[in-house]
């Protein structure tokens, strides 16, 4: 008897729940999911009790499949982990049959009010079930080590479409609702389960791809997205064949919180991807890649984060290499660089320097609060570390057996160091794999990046390049410029790049972080309306870290948030609380 994982209560030793069929009303007046859960499990129940997650769910039944009932106890709530509903099936019995409604509050779901979104007539609801969310939406075991395939009815008011991360199967309108029927063969960690209502289009893009989005975005978004063909092609090249069949993405509105998401067969992306540049489809090739690296191999628990992430980031980067050519690459990669040893100087300096970890242990610790980029950067080099060791041929044929071997399955540290060791006797010393995992800062041997572009970049200095760059190019550039930089230089940079106008959130974000920095005033109307109207957690931060840093814009900062915070998705602004907290003193 232990737990799998030490954000749920799933217990080893209870059977395991391997399907899941959910019927659900959306009901957009009361802000809740009306719904029912059959879990299936994977052997006969024993007479003993099984323990499931929930989160502010509302129990009304629990029964046997031919309507006995079944006794059950709910737990207290407890802050991270939610719930514990324990069912005592009968001896034999192979499924449970849950009705209950969710939480207004329910930490996956956003509902969006029309204004919210792009078209400003019809609500919006999303689901975001990572890390531990999913359990605010169904009772199962909300563990990565457990997997389930689904089926699902999702009842909608009839104007608007309900997808889910899963195959099509039908919708059927009945009066002033629609009902979409969805399926998902292939067992999935439950952090992937996904939906979202709303008024959607969809474009095709290739054979296997589409675009959902509003109907005022679709279209820009098809041509930002165009390359995802080429980049599938890719990924199967390194990677072997997508196991998922489809790969449509999501246009969110722009409260969703991550640049993101990698929900199997659908994945949810923010609206700042659509740069008009093409210069944010790498985040595509990101989700992509966790059809391989995330949601085919898959972390056990949040302690072992990196090997989704920092497998991910180093697919992400060789797709990007094939698709956009090496040049850029390094030039994302050296971004990705700058931002680790960011991060791991603010952990050294904030005293939490253990966050500089890859294998992390986090009792009590809420995931999304450990969120860093450390997982994603300081894995990546972990790996390009072996790969610099062995070379490129015998590293793709490393990581096409690491998934091979355990395709569909659940991988610890540990896990991954025994493969590793098996398959490439000696690289772990080779390499110092102790230091990468369990060390916290940056191990030396982290392999240079090399590029003639970045070169070029670098050697720039603090002089306007009148030779245009690309937007990777300029990012890079203004990410590496001193700080304060002076008024005149820029309102030269301003009026070179046209930053004030860009519709590149990337790059006006690492110019109004610039400009607050060097105590240039005249941007921050301009960093109102952009905190005021975007979601992504990787664009608040370092805005209000900028602002909650200097004395004369503090209070700014806090003005901003009151204001804005309504708009934010809850974990958002949980976390940006959190900073501006630790920045200002509560
Ligand atoms: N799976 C993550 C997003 C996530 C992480 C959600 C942890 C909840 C908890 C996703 O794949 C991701 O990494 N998104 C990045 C994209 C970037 C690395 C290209 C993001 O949101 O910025
Ligand atoms: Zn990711």
């Amino acid at each position: 008897m232990a737990r799998l994982d030490p954000h749920s209560f799933a217990d080893d030793s209870h059977p395991a729940v391997t399907d899941l069929t959910w019927e659900a009303r959306v009901d957009f007046a009361s802000h809740t999911l009306e719904a029912v859960a059959t879990l299936t499990l994977d052997r006969p129940a024993t007479g003993e009790p099984i323990d499931l997650d929930t989160r502010g769910l509302h129990i009304t039944s629990v029964t046997t499949a031919d309507g006995r009932p079944v006794p059950f106890t709910l737990g207290a709530e407890e802050p991270i982990l939610g719930a514990k509903l324990t069912v005592t099936l009968p001896a034999g019995a192979r499924s449970v049959v849950i009705r209950y409604s969710t939480s207004p509050d329910a930490s996956a779901l956003q509902w969006l009010e029309p204004a919210q979104t792009a078209g400003r007539v019809h609500p919006f609801l999303f689901s975001q079930c990572q890390a531990v969310h999913a359990r605010s939406v169904v009772p199962l075991q909300d563990t990565p080590s457990r997997r389930i395939t689904f089926t699902a009815a999702l009842r909608v008011p009839a104007a608007l479409r309900g997808l889910m991360a899963a195959g099509f199967v039908s919708r059927e309108v009945a009066g002033s609702e629609a009902i979409e029927r969805y399926r998902l063969e292939q067992p999935i960690a439950p952090y992937l389960f996904a939906f979202a209502v709303g008024e959607l289009e969809s474009r095709e893009l290739g054979a296997r791809t589409r675009v959902w989005a509003e109907p005022s975005v679709v279209e820009g978004a098809a041509w930002e997205f165009a390359p995802v063909d080429a980049m599938l092609e890719a990924g199967e090249a390194l990677f072997g064949a997508y196991a998922w069949e489809r790969f449509d993405i999501l246009v969110m509105p722009p409260s969703f919180p991550y640049g993101g998401m990698e929900n199997p067969r659908l994945t949810f992306v923010t609206p700042t991807l659509l740069a008009k540049d093409r210069s944010q489809v790498r985040v595509i090739a990101h989700e992509l890649a966790h059809a391989w690296t995330g949601n085919l191999v898959t972390n056990a628990n949040a302690e072992h984060f990196w090997l989704n992430e920092g497998w991910t980031r180093y697919a992400e980067l060789r797709i990007t290499e094939v698709v956009e050519g090496a040049d850029t690459a390094a030039l994302v990669a050296a971004l990705c660089r700058r931002e680790l040893e960011d991060a791991l100087g603010r952990f050294a300096r904030e005293g939490r320097p253990h966050l500089g970890r890859l294998r992390t242990h986090l009792h009590g610790v809420d995931p999304d609060e450990a969120f860093s980029v450390v997982p994603y950067d300081k894995g990546q080099l972990f790996l390009a570390a072996i790969e610099a060791a062995i070379g490129r041929e015998r590293f793709d044929a490393f990581a096409k057996r690491y998934l091979e071997a355990f395709r569909f399955g659940a991988v610890t540290t540990e896990t991954f160091l025994a493969f590793t060791d098996r398959e490439l006797p000696g690289v772990l010393a080779t390499v110092d794999a102790k230091e990468w995992t369990d060390g916290e800062g940056l191990p030396a041997n982290a392999p240079p990046i090399r590029s003639s572009r970045l070169e070029a970049i670098e050697s720039l200095g603090t002089t306007v390049p009148s030779d245009p760059l690309s937007p990777t190019e300029l990012n890079l550039w203004l990410e590496r410029l001193p700080r304060p930089m002076s008024h005149d230089s820029l309102a030269a940079i301003d009026a070179r790049f046209g930053l004030t106008k860009t519709e590149n959130v990337e790059l006006k974000v690492a110019w109004l972080e610039l400009a607050i920095r060097s105590g240039y005033a005249a941007v921050l109307p301009d960093v109102e309306r952009v905190l005021g109207t975007v979601g992504r957690m990787k664009y608040l931060l370092p805005l209000y870290t900028a602002l909650a840093e200097r004395p004369e814009t503090r209070a700014l900062a806090r003005k901003i948030f009151d204001g804005a915070a309504a708009g934010y998705h809850n974990i958002a602004r949980a976390v940006v609380k959190g900073r501006l907290d630790s920045l200002t003193g509560g």
